[in-house]
């Protein structure tokens, strides 16, 4: 399948600029990035859209509340967006700001357009307006009478004259398009959603206001100049200005969308009014909308108040930018709600990425520097090991129909197949026997599938973890461009030999949590609330798994102990917990312990704990121990544990 000349438009939503970035926003943001890269990747004509949603009243407000110049506020917001996808490197092609010139003369154009089209008339409005989501909802709909069905904030009555868009007359067409394209909304299980929203019947849609003005006037030629656009109606035309339609249309060849990238929330807005948008402009639809799913914090919603909203920057320094990508996709089915937890991601990095990948890589830098001084060639594989061959094209063959669908971890999954097959076959055929039986071809060819699976699977995961398996490949001796990827995976080519050098692990093991988790504000609890937790907990607060994990434990054993002079209680000991060298622990045991009857046994080291100094000497760490009435007891393996055991 040659791919040449296709053009992928994807795009991410614009991001409102009320509040800095979190995981939510990062999560859209690097699903579409995978997509652009493996875009670009196969040779499509790539372009990949990001920005921020400037205007309304939301916006307006935020800036008020905090005493500031609403287009100063925004400059600040949509700057701190933009320098997080740079240090993120996300590969955008372009940056669009609702308040730019060209983009708000392409929405006084559609206005206009739609107008011309008979889609647009004047009228006055009434009804509940949730300002959070920019959004009017019918009385009906309203929690208690009040508040918003989406977002549970308060909502206003707003009566104001407004012109509206005739939505009610695209029912028929909006249930066509969903009819006829059974993948226009991806998971196509979010299409059901929207088909009965819309069989129960559309209303006209409000598209301006005139009780504020912080947004796109509408175009000189209505002489209404109170009348500012509908932010949803500005928002959407993104897709489009950022192409230049309206302006210089330089880019419109890449519309329709491939696909726009989106939170189930913003499904409506974009699964209704804007092809009802586009339909009235006669431009061509999106070929998909993929909507995905909310990240929780422990089950529950992030929110400032709440004070557990995860900083999407601070996870990437502390684990790894890729490493964090990986986590993301691989995590949670595409559409569905995923919860973050450090637990899972550490697990992720040391299970799939460290043993299953990383050290793949080292086995075969191992083996081939052992038997072969580095060199590997492929060029036997076909004949010694067919049938890992076919079974790791199998998976190979099933991977770009699931990324275009979107189902990311799935594709992650079945990647990780020829993983498998690779570890099983060194496992199977035992290479150091066979090097030892004068199995030189064989050894060599084992090798060779080794590259070539690692080959392959980097190829398709560079999109996911582009400097990783950038890496990866060096070290295979090729370079990962799209002439490579149409070689090795569309035409199946051997890699022509190289040579192996020794090099850090990839993934280096992570043992316990590395960020300091903020404790979540507290609700203030009813008495009888409180009343129930300390019965349930016997006086013992409990804490999370992820809490119990941010303690690194590990098995030491302790090399060396002598006395601290002019103290009483202290001993000073060297413990090796399989580091460069053993860790310096002072510890207050010298009443229980002389340090003859310690060294050469074992003890459980706390081994992330901030160095302190004692009586001047640095202590690296902390022994378990309990004492009683009886005195004092070291906590010890019950056989010995190899050095540097973790303890869980
Ligand atoms: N400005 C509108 C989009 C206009 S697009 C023409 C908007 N902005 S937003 O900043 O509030 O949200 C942007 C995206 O972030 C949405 O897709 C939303 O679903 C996503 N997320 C916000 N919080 C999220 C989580 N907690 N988890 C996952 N994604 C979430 O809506």
């Amino acid at each position: 399948m040659s791919s040449c000349h296709k053009s992928s438009y994807i795009t991410t939503p614009i991001y409102y600029v009320n509040d800095v970035a979190h995981i939510g926003h990062a999560y859209t943001t690097i699903i579409a990035d995978t997509l652009a890269r493996y875009s670009r990747l196969i040779g499509h004509n790539t372009f990949f859209l990001t920005g921020t949603d400037e205007h309304g009243q939301k916006i307006e407000e935020s800036a008020k509340k905090r005493g500031r110049d609403t287009k100063e506020y925004a400059d600040e917001i949509s700057a701190t967006f933009r320098t997080l996808w740079d240090e993120f490197d996300i590969s955008y092609d372009k940056f669009i700001r609702t308040t730019d010139e060209y983009h708000k003369k392409g929405v006084q154009k559609a206005f206009t357009t739609m107008h011309e089209n008979g889609d647009i008339y004047k009228d006055t409005y009434k009804g509940h307006y949730c300002i959070s989501c920019e959004t009017f909802f019918p009385e009906l709909q309203l929690v208690d009478g009040e508040f918003c069905p989406d977002c549970g904030k308060s909502t206003n009555i707003v009566e104001e004259e407004s012109y509206f868009f005739r939505l009610s007359d695209y029912e028929d067409r909006l249930l066509a398009w969903y009819r006829d394209t059974p993948d226009c909304i991806l998971p196509r299980s979010k299409r059901n959603e929207v088909i009965r929203f819309v069989e129960g019947g559309l209303n006209d849609l409000s598209v301006t206001r005139t009780s504020f003005d912080w947004g796109v006037k509408i175009p000189e030629s209505f002489d209404d100049p109170k009348h500012v656009m509908y932010v949803w109606l500005d928002a959407l035309m993104n897709y489009v200005t950022a192409l230049g339609y309206g302006d210089d249309e330089k880019n419109m060849e890449f519309w329709p969308a491939r696909v726009h990238l989106i939170g189930k929330d913003i499904l409506r807005f974009h699964a209704i009014y804007w092809p009802a948008f586009l339909m009235s402009l006669d431009l061509p639809l999106p070929k998909h909308i993929g909507a995905h799913g909310w990240w929780t914090r422990n089950g529950e919603k992030m929110s400032k108040s709440k004070g557990n909203v995860v900083n999407p920057k601070e996870v990437a320094d502390a684990y790894g930018l890729e490493n964090f990508r990986y986590f993301m996709l691989r995590e949670v089915p595409f559409g569905g709600d995923g919860d973050f937890s450090q637990k899972a991601l550490i697990d992720r990095i040391n299970s799939d990425l460290g043993n299953d990948l990383g050290n793949l890589l080292n086995r075969l830098i191992g083996m081939s520097g052992k038997y072969f001084e580095g060199r590997v060639e492929c060029d036997l594989v076909e004949k010694y090991y067919k049938a890992e061959l076919d079974e790791v094209q199998i998976s190979l063959d099933k991977l770009e129909p699931m990324l275009f669908e979107l189902q990311l971890h799935r594709y992650l999954e079945e990647l990780w197949r020829p993983l498998t097959v690779a570890n099983r076959a060194i496992d199977r055929y035992q290479p150091w026997t066979m090097i030892k039986e004068g199995k030189t071809e064989e050894t060599m060819a084992l090798n060779g599938l080794i590259a070539t699976i690692l080959a392959k699977v980097s190829l398709m995961l560079h999109a996911v973890m582009p400097k990783t398996t950038t890496i990866i490949c060096n070290a295979l001796g090729f370079e990962i461009t799209p002439e490579s990827f149409e070689k090795v995976i569309r035409n199946g080519e051997i890699l022509v030999p190289f040579t192996t050098a020794k090099r850090d692990p990839l993934f280096p093991r992570i043992e316990g949590q590395l960020l300091v988790e903020k404790k979540p504000a507290e609700e203030p609890k009813k008495s009888e609330d409180k009343k129930k937790e300390v019965k349930k907990t016997e006086g013992i607060a409990l804490i999370g798994i992820d809490q119990f994990f941010a303690t690194s434990l590990k098995i030491g054993t302790i090399v060396k102990a002598e006395e601290v002079k002019k103290s009483k209680k202290l001993l000073l000991l060297q413990v090796d917990i399989g580091e460069d060298k053993p860790r310096q622990v002072v510890a207050g045991i010298k009443e229980w312990y002389s340090p003859d009857d310690l060294v050469g046994t074992q003890a459980c080291l706390v081994a992330n704990l901030k160095p302190a100094k004692l009586m001047g000497m640095k202590s690296e760490g902390m022994l378990l121990a309990a004492k009683d009435a009886d005195g004092l007891s070291l906590i010890r393996p019950e056989k010995p544990k190899t050095i540097g055991t973790p303890i869980s």
